[in-house]
C-alpha cells in the first residue's frame, strides 16, 4: 500500500494529480504513474531510464555502490560457495535449496539433457558457417514443437518442467551449434559429468581422441555461467518479459531473449571484446592509444567494448569475481605473454587512469574479462554470447515464471506521436 503521495501540477490542468508513492524492500522508492493515462497524460522515458517495468524478488542491483544480490545473496558469496545449479534452483523457487531438493534438481536437471532425434535434423537447415546465435534462436524456439503437452503456461507443473528442459538442454543445443560449424558430429551429453564439465565435453570432445576435462577451465566454466544468470530487468529479460505478458509459450519467450541478448550493447560485447582486440591488432604504445583516443572521439562511432555499464556507474562486482578467474585460468595456461592479452590488460589500465573514462565511470565490465577467459580456454569467439545465453536461461525463466505466477497484464507501452496528423490522400 502507498503511505505516501506525490503531486504532479501540470499546466493547463485544472488541479493537481496525486500519484501513490510505494518503496520496495530495497532500491529507490516508485511513483505509480498507471492513473495518469486517465488524466490524459503519458510518461515519456526512452530507454527506460527511469522506469519500473514490474515488481520483482529475484536480483536487486546497487549500480553506485557495484551491489548484486540474487534473492539476497551477495554475487560474491555465491559464486565462491555455490555452483550453477544450486543458484538455478534458488533464482527459480525463491530460496537455496536443502540437500534433498537440490539433489532431485540437480537429478533431474542431469537427466533432461538430451534433445530429441529429429531436432538434430533442424541443425541441417543452416549454411555450415551460421552464426551459432542465430541457430541458436531458430532452435530453441523449435524446442516448443517438442513439448506439446506442457505447454499450458497457467500450471506450475507445466511451468516447472519446461524451465528444468530449457536449464539441461541448452548447453547441448549451445554445444551442437558449435558441432555443426567446425564440421564435427554432435556429442551426446554424459549424464555422469556435472553441469559445466558436461558442457565442456560436448564442446570439445570428438569421437577420434580421448577428451580429458582440466577442472581448472570446469570451475572457470561454472563460474562464468553463475556470473551472468541474471541480471533483474535487462533488456533480454525484459524482451521475455514482454513476449511472455502475451501469454506465449516458454520455448518461444525464451527465443526472444536470445535474439535481444545477441546485440553488442548487451550479450554480443563479450564477442565485440575480442573483434575489437583482433582490430587493435598491434599492441604497441602508440596503436593503443590511437584506439582510446577513437573512443574518446564523438565523431566516430567506436566504443571500447567491453567497458561502461547503464546500471554499475563504480564498478561491475561480477568483474571483479571474473578477474579473479581469468587470472586462475591464464596462470594454469602460462599465458601471460599473450599479444591480445597484453593488450587488453594495457587498455585496461589507460582507461583506469584516463580522464574521459574516470569521468564517466567507465570500468572494465563482466564482459571484458568473460571474454578473456573464454579465449584462453579455447572456446570460438562466435561461441561467446551463446555462452551468456546458456547462463542467463535461467534468469529469464525465473523471471517468466515469476510474473506469470502473479496478475500481470499484457506489454503494452505507448509513444510521443511525433508524425503527420490526419491528412487527406490526394485527389486524382
Ligand atoms: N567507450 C567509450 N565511451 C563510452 C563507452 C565505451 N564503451 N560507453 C559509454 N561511453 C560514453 C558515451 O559516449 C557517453 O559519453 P558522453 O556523456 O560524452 O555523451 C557516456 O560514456 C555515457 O554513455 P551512455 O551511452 O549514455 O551509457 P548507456 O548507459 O546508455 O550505455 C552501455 C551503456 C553498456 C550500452 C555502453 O557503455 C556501451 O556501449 N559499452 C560497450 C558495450 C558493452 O561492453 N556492453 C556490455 C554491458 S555488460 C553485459 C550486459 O549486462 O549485457
Amino acid at each position: 500500500m502507498a503511505d505516501r503521495k506525490a503531486t504532479l501540477t501540470v499546466d493547463g490542468l485544472e488541479k493537481p494529480i496525486e500519484l501513490p508513492v510505494y518503496s520496495g524492500t530495497a532500491g529507490p522508492d516508485v511513483i505509480d504513474v498507471r492513473g495518469l493515462g486517465a488524466e490524459g497524460l503519458f510518461t515519456f522515458d526512452p530507454g527506460f531510464m527511469a522506469t519500473s517495468s514490474c515488481e520483482s524478488a529475484i536480483t536487486y542491483i546497487d549500480g553506485g555502490k557495484g551491489v548484486l544480490l540474487h534473492r539476497g545473496y551477495p554475487i560474491e558469496q555465491l559464486a565462491e560457495h555455490s555452483n550453477f545449479v544450486e543458484m538455478s534452483y534458488m533464482l527459480l523457487f525463491g530460496e537455496l535449496p536443502t540437500e534433498a531438493q537440490y539433489k532431485d534438481f540437480e537429478a533431474r536437471v542431469r537427466t533432461h539433457t538430451m534433445v530429441h532425434e529429429q531436432l538434430a535434423n533442424f541443425f541441417k537447415g543452416f549454411r555450415r558457417d551460421a552464426h551459432p546465435m542465430s541457430i541458436l534462436c531458430g532452435v530453441v524456439g523449435g524446442l516448443a514443437a517438442f513439448y506439446h503437452d506442457h505447454l499450458d503456461i497457467t500450471k506450475q507443473e507445466d511451468r516447472e518442467i519446461s524451465a528444468i528442459r530449457l536449464i539441461a538442454k541448452m548447453p547441448t543445443i549451445a554445444a551442437m551449434s558449435h558441432k555443426y560449424n567446425i564440421g564435427q558430429p554432435f556429442n551426446y551429453p554424459r549424464n555422469d559429468l556435472n553441469y559445466a564439465e558436461n558442457f565442456l565435453y560436448m564442446m570439445f570432445s570428438n569421437p577420434c581422441e580421448p577428451y580429458e576435462i582440466n577442472p581448472v577451465y570446469a570451475k572457470a566454466m561454472d563460474r562464468i555461467f553463475m556470473l551472468h544468470a541474471d541480471h533483474e530487468q535487462n533488456a533480454s529479460t525484459s524482451t521475455v518479459r514482454l513476449a511472455g505478458s502475451t501469454g506465449a509459450n516458454p520455448f518461444a519467450c525464451i527465443s526472444s531473449g536470445i535474439a535481444a541478448l545477441w546485440g553488442p550493447a548487451h550479450g554480443g560485447a563479450n564477442e565485440a571484446v575480442l573483434n575489437m582486440l583482433d582490430e587493435i591488432g598491434d599492441d604497441s604504445e602508440d596503436n593503443i592509444q590511437r584506439f582510446i583516443d577513437r573512443a574518446k572521439d564523438k565523431d566516430d562511432p567506436f566504443k571500447l567494448m567491453g567497458f561502461g555499464h547503464r546500471v554499475y556507474r563504480n564498478f561491475d562486482p561480477r568483474a571483479k569475481v571474473m578477474k579473479e578467474t581469468c587470472d586462475e585460468v591464464l596462470a594454469e595456461l602460462g599465458l601471460g605473454d599473450d599479444p591480445q592479452l597484453k593488450i587488453a590488460k594495457r587498455l585496461e589500465q589507460i582507461a583506469l587512469e584516463d580522464e574521459y573514462f574516470i569521468e564517466r565511470k567507465l570500468y572494465p565490465n563482466v564482459d571484458f574479462y568473460s571474454g578473456i577467459i573464454l579465449k584462453a580456454m579455447g572456446i570460438p569467439t562466435n561461441m561467446f554470447t551463446v555462452i551468456f545465453a546458456v547462463s542467463r536461461t535461467i534468469g529469464w525463466i525465473s523471471h517468466w515464471n515469476e510474473m506469470i505466477s502473479e496478475s500481470y497484464k499484457i506489454g503494452r507501452p505507448r509513444q510521443m506521436y511525433i508524425g503527420h496528423t490526419q491528412r487527406d490522400y490526394p485527389a486524382e
